[in-house]
């Protein structure tokens, strides 16, 4: 156990800040130091034991660190300067959407007449929230080509739940119970985790060789036990599902749903609509495409628009506009087959009003110049270390490219994820690996919308340099200059070795 008189167990003498170690905020702590202090009210005190009873007392007191206010912020600073975020540079982590957020959407999320009222207030007193949450929903429609919306889900795999139950709803209602959703072998690991989470069975369909769904693999996995298919377009390669018509005429064809995994949206908006490629629930990611800084766990938002077969099934309460004229305009309504709450309240309610003003700041034309920018980055990437990386699906992509490193991996003994160590020494966060799984070494790059020409620049650079140190054997036990060093993952996350013992 650690003696905090001589912080983390160091000699009383030696600095307590370096590059290479940043204490605990515990092991800051000195008895008696504290960074606030409290007015005095004026109000006698009342004695604890005539406030709380016994049963409900904590025997000793909470066990909180004690430290000045400079010594706090130069912690919290510090380590802040140990971390790589979205607003320090580009952030090419292919399939998150990492992109920098605008400041004015936070701005707008800490107004305090939204910041601070609480979600249980009555909708008399909360008319410009509910104004807040409609009108995102009206917006979220238009863009996906969906009659309505909730607002509840919690992140992408929230949404997908969210889909699946709505499509199990949807066979009950009409007296069936289908077993099977399909996903391509390219779908994100959240796909067939949710199908299993809804009670469905994944059935899986081959790739074809230009990265899109094998439509014979698809016609024979079709048939009357099919409840739908999960698909995002573009996919998961950055490719654009070319026969999505077709697709989605085939498994309606056998009584089947299309739910569209929408985290892909930045690539599409404006552009093209979910709904009028035949799909017929969608999940949004807000944190993604529209404006919230995400990573490192969240909050998130991922709203499920549905088309209008499938708006009764929606989960309640939502909030929608009242046509009553002597009353307020917009109230709660819960629809009639509803499958029920999937959030507290309103789902994470700031991350939602961020996502109206990103698209209230933008408008129409501003969103598409977001898509087209999202794939003009990506393909200006894929062309540019086109030679340096091999590109599985050679043709133009979408919002994201996904190169492989399996050829100079063979030749050099460097992997993806050595590629991706290396870059972290150039500066750059770095890209997904070994996803999807139907490319050897992937290496997957969105750089996103946000990046400038100078940024898309000094990354491919950067790659380049890493590739040329791997061909020169210089690539193994990277990263070597960074606060933390290269860790073996997989130990890292099962073999905890804690260094400090928070108990006394
Ligand atoms: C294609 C795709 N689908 C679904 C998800 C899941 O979204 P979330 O992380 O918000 O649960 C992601 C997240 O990266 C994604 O890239």
């Amino acid at each position: 156990m650690t003696d905090r008189s001589a912080p983390g167990g160091r000699a009383a003498s030696a600095p307590l800040v370096g590059r290479d170690s940043e204490p605990t905020i515990f092991e800051l702590s000195r008895p008696g130091r504290a960074s606030w202090q409290l007015p005095t009210t004026g109000i006698p005190e009342t004695p604890l034991e005539d406030l709380v009873p016994d049963n409900h007392r904590r025997d000793a007191a909470v066990d909180m660190a004690e430290v000045s206010e400079r010594d706090l912020v130069g912690h919290f600073t510090r380590l802040s300067h140990r971390q790589y975020s979205v607003d320090l540079g580009a952030y090419p982590l292919g399939s998150c959407t990492m992109k920098y957020n605008p400041k004015v959407c936070d701005a707008v999320a800490a107004l305090p007449g939204l910041d601070s009222v609480h979600p249980g207030a009555p909708a008399a007193l909360t008319q410009g929230w509910l104004a807040t949450l409609v009108e995102l929903e009206e917006a979220l429609c238009e863009l996906s080509g969906m009659a309505a919306a909730t607002l509840q889900p919690a992140a992408g795999a929230a949404g997908e739940l969210t889909g699946l139950l709505l499509m199990r709803a949807f066979d009950a209602a009409r007296g069936e119970q289908r077993r099977r959703v399909i996903i391509p072998d390219s779908a994100h690991g959240t796909n067939p985790a949710s199908v299993t989470l809804g009670g469905y069975e994944v059935t899986t369909v081959k790739s074809d060789e230009r990265g899109c769904v094998d439509i014979d693999s698809l016609r024979d996995a079709l048939d009357d036990d099919v409840a739908g298919m999960m698909l995002t377009n573009p996919n998961t390669l950055g490719l654009f599902e070319e026969d999505i018509v077709e697709i989605a005429a085939s498994v309606h064809g056998v009584g089947g749903l299309m739910y569209y995994d929408g985290a892909n949206l930045n690539a599409i908006l404006g552009v093209v609509r979910p709904g009028d490629m035949g799909f017929d629930i969608v999940h949004l990611n807000l944190h993604k495409t529209f404006a919230t800084p995400h990573g490192g766990g969240g909050p998130g938002a991922g709203p499920v628009a549905v088309a209008p077969h499938l708006t009764e099934f929606l989960p309640g309460p939502r909030p929608v506009r009242l046509d009553d004229p002597d009353g307020p305009s917009f109230g709660w309504q819960t629809p009639a087959r509803s499958i029920g709450r999937v959030h507290g309240w309103h789902g994470n309610a700031l991350v939602l009003a961020r996502a109206l003003a990103y698209i209230e700041v933008h408008g129409g034309d501003g969103l598409l110049r977001v898509a087209e920018r999202a794939v003009l980055n990506a393909n200006w990437i894929r062309t540019r270390l086109h030679g340096t990386f091999d590109v599985p699906f050679d043709r133009p992509c979408m919002h994201e490219v996904v190169f492989s490193a399996a050829a100079l991996h063979r030749r050099t003994g460097a992997s993806a994820h050595d590629v991706a160590k290396g870059l972290i020494e150039e500066g750059f966060h770095p890209p997904t690996v070994a996803f999807p799984l139907i490319v050897d070494d992937a290496l997957m790059v969105e750089p996103t919308e946000t990046e400038s020409y100078e940024t898309l620049v000094a990354l491919a650079d950067a790659l380049e340099r890493v590739a040329a140190r791997a061909e020169g054997g210089q690539l193994s036990g990277s990263p070597r200059t960074t606060p933390v060093r290269r860790v073996d993952e997989a130990r890292a996350a099962r073999t905890l070795i804690p260094t400090f013992d928070a108990r006394r």
